[in-house]
This record gives structure tokens, C-alpha cells and sequence, in this order.
């Protein structure tokens, strides 16, 4: 651990109290020049710390930045985040980001992390909304041993492990849209993007990017978005902690991939349905050059969505982008 870190672990220890800069400076073997400078950094971090000159140092409040000792700090995994975790202050796309590091070698379980993103993406080319402090931006890098088109399980099953992690924070009736769609209210509150990297017939490596609206403010939202998306702090009123929602998540999906590894993709079907309720919907759902509607009767073994048309064909849609029919003359 960095010494900086060691500090700031003695003033959390500190529990609101005053920590002498004697003691620092014995337990660190620094001098108060670089306990000071060290002081200084962790303010520019965030971090609230009141310093006397008797009585030495008191954090009064840690930082809301999603820093890389604040996440892992009590983050119960095993190899997701628990080495790697690269933070931006600003970056372009974390999905980029993670792609870059992923062709460096970057070992799997890296997590990348952005207080901002000047040019998020979305799924099918659209960008994703991404104001600084208000949301959580993530992405993972995996080296899961699966075939290219076993990848889109993957998505499926993190929408499980976001939804379950929002559902832990709140009492609100947080859903899935196929197919990863995370809605409150028909709203969207997180999105996933799974970017892949294989040959034929093996991944290199899989980057799955996650965008949650946590503490976003309704005015924030540009005019064409408010409409469409929401965030915790809208629905509740309340702001949340980014760090405890990130941690949080990160550990169910780690959970998540070990069982998928283990069991496959089975036990999340089950999961899955559970949290959606477009089963049983009239939709329309666009697939690159045409849009088919029926009513949705299931996903299958492979993730993909079992649509029944008015002649009671079943037809397997692999991708696209699904919208609510008037629920009229449903069979
Ligand atoms: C979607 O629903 O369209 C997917 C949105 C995914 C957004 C996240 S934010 C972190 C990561 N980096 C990106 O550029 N995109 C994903």
C-alpha cells in the first residue's frame, strides 16, 4: 500500500478523532514535510481533513470520488477489482479504455473506472450520458474460456447481478428489458455494453462496460434523454454512495461469473425471468433492417428472445432493440 494510502488508513482508524502528526510520522517513517504533502494530495482527492498544528490531523468526512483505495477497501472478491483498478478522473470511454489495457496483457478481473466519460457509448452506436460524480461508469476485463457466440450469456447475466445490486440499494421494482436494459418506471437506470475480442472459435478477452444513473439529478439529463432515463436520486429522492453500489455490484457479478463458469448458463435463466416483465408483452423489436412484433414468450438456453407472431410462429431474436406495444388484442 501506498504511504499515502497507510496515512489515510490511520486517520479512518482515527474514527473522527484527531491523529497526532507525531504519530504518523513515527508509524510511516516520514518527516511532516511529506506528511503535509501527503495531506494535501488527499484533499485534492476529496477527502475533508481538518489539520491543527497541536493536535494534528482529523478526516472529517472520506472522499465521493470512486478511488481505487475506496473501492477496494472491504471489497469481498476474490479477482474482480482486487488488483487492478485503473481510475480516470476523465477519460474518452472506459470501454476504450479497458480495450487498450486488455491488448496490453491486463490481467482479467482489471477494473477501469471514470468519474466522467467525454464520449461514453452505448449499444447500436449511441452515446451514453456520462456527468461527472453522478453516475458509475465501469468496465471489466474478463478472459472467460467460452465460444464467441456463448458471449451474449454474459450480458444477460450481468444485467442479473446490476439489477439484483439496485434492488439491494432501494424497495423500487427495478427490471430487465431484453436485453439489457435496466429500467425503473419503464425509465432507463443502467445500460450494458459487452464489447468482444475473438477469433472464430475463442474469446481473447471480453470488456463489459456499465453505466448506472445514481445521484444524476432530472434537470442534468439533456431534454431528449429526461424522457427516457432516470436515476435513484429521481426515484427516491435520496443520494446514494457510488462507492458502496460499485462495491457492491462488483462482488455479485463476481459471484455471477464464477457460477456461470461452474453451472453454466441455466440457473440465471430462472434469474432473469424473474426480474423482467416484458414475458407475455406485445413488442415491436427492430433487428438491424426490419422490426418484428409479437408477444414475447420467453428467453432461451442461448439468451436469445422466443417471440410469438399472430400466426403463433415462435421466431428467435439473437439482437435489437425492443419497444412496449399498446397491450390490446393480446392472445
Ligand atoms: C446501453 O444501454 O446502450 C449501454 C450503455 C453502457 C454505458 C457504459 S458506461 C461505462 C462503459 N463505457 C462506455 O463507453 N460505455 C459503458
Amino acid at each position: 500500500m501506498s504511504t499515502k494510502n497507510q496515512l489515510l488508513t490511520h486517520l479512518k482508524e482515527g474514527k473522527g478523532n484527531w491523529v497526532s502528526g507525531e504519530f504518523l510520522g513515527r508509524s510511516l517513517m516520514i518527516s511532516r514535510a511529506a506528511i503535509w504533502k501527503h495531506i494535501c494530495t488527499l484533499k485534492e482527492e476529496g477527502y475533508i481533513i481538518d489539520s491543527s498544528r497541536k493536535k494534528g490531523y482529523l478526516l472529517r468526512q472520506a472522499t465521493e470520488s470512486l478511488l481505487p483505495q475506496e473501492i477496494q477497501e472491504g471489497l469481498k472478491t476474490n479477482f474482480i477489482g482486487r488488483n487492478n483498478v485503473v481510475y480516470f478522473k476523465e477519460t474518452d470511454s472506459t470501454n476504450t479504455r479497458a480495450e487498450h489495457l486488455a491488448n496490453e496483457g491486463a490481467p482479467e478481473g482489471t477494473v477501469v473506472i471514470a468519474e466522467t466519460q467525454t464520449q461514453g457509448r452505448g449499444r447500436r452506436g449511441r452515446s451514453w450520458f456520462s456527468p461527472p460524480g453522478a453516475g458509475i461508469y465501469a468496465s471489466l476485463i474478463l478472459r472467460p474460456r467460452l465460444a464467441p457466440n456463448e458471449a451474449p450469456k454474459l450480458t444477460l447475466m450481468t444485467s442479473v447481478a446490476a439489477v439484483e445490486t439496485l434492488r439491494a440499494f432501494t424497495t423500487l421494482a427495478v427490471t430487465i428489458k431484453w436485453p439489457n436494459d435496466v429500467l425503473i418506471h419503464e425509465k432507463k437506470v443502467a445500460g450494458i455494453l459487452t464489447e468482444i475480442n475473438a477469433e472464430m472459435d475463442k474469446i481473447h478477452y471480453v470488456i463489459i462496460g456499465i453505466g448506472m444513473n445514481i445521484n444524476t439529478p432530472l434537470k442534468a439529463f439533456p431534454g431528449e434523454i429526461r424522457k427516457i432515463a432516470t436515476s435513484l436520486l429521481i426515484e427516491t429522492g435520496n443520494r446514494f454512495s457510488r462507492v458502496s453500489i460499485l462495491r457492491d455490484y462488483l462482488e455479485r457479478f463476481e459471484k455471477c461469473y464464477d457460477e456461470f463458469a461452474n453451472e453454466g448458463f441455466n440457473p440465471f435463466m430462472s434469474r432473469w425471468r424473474a426480474l423482467t416483465d416484458i414475458i407475455g408483452k406485445r413488442i415491436s423489436v427492430d433487428v438491424i433492417h426490419s422490426t418484428y412484433t409479437g408477444i414475447v414468450r420467453d428467453i432461451d438456453e442461448d439468451g436469445f428472445l422466443i417471440l410469438q407472431d399472430r400466426d403463433g410462429n415462435l421466431k428467435k431474436i439473437i439482437s435489437g432493440d425492443i419497444a412496449l406495444l399498446n397491450q390490446r388484442n393480446m392472445s
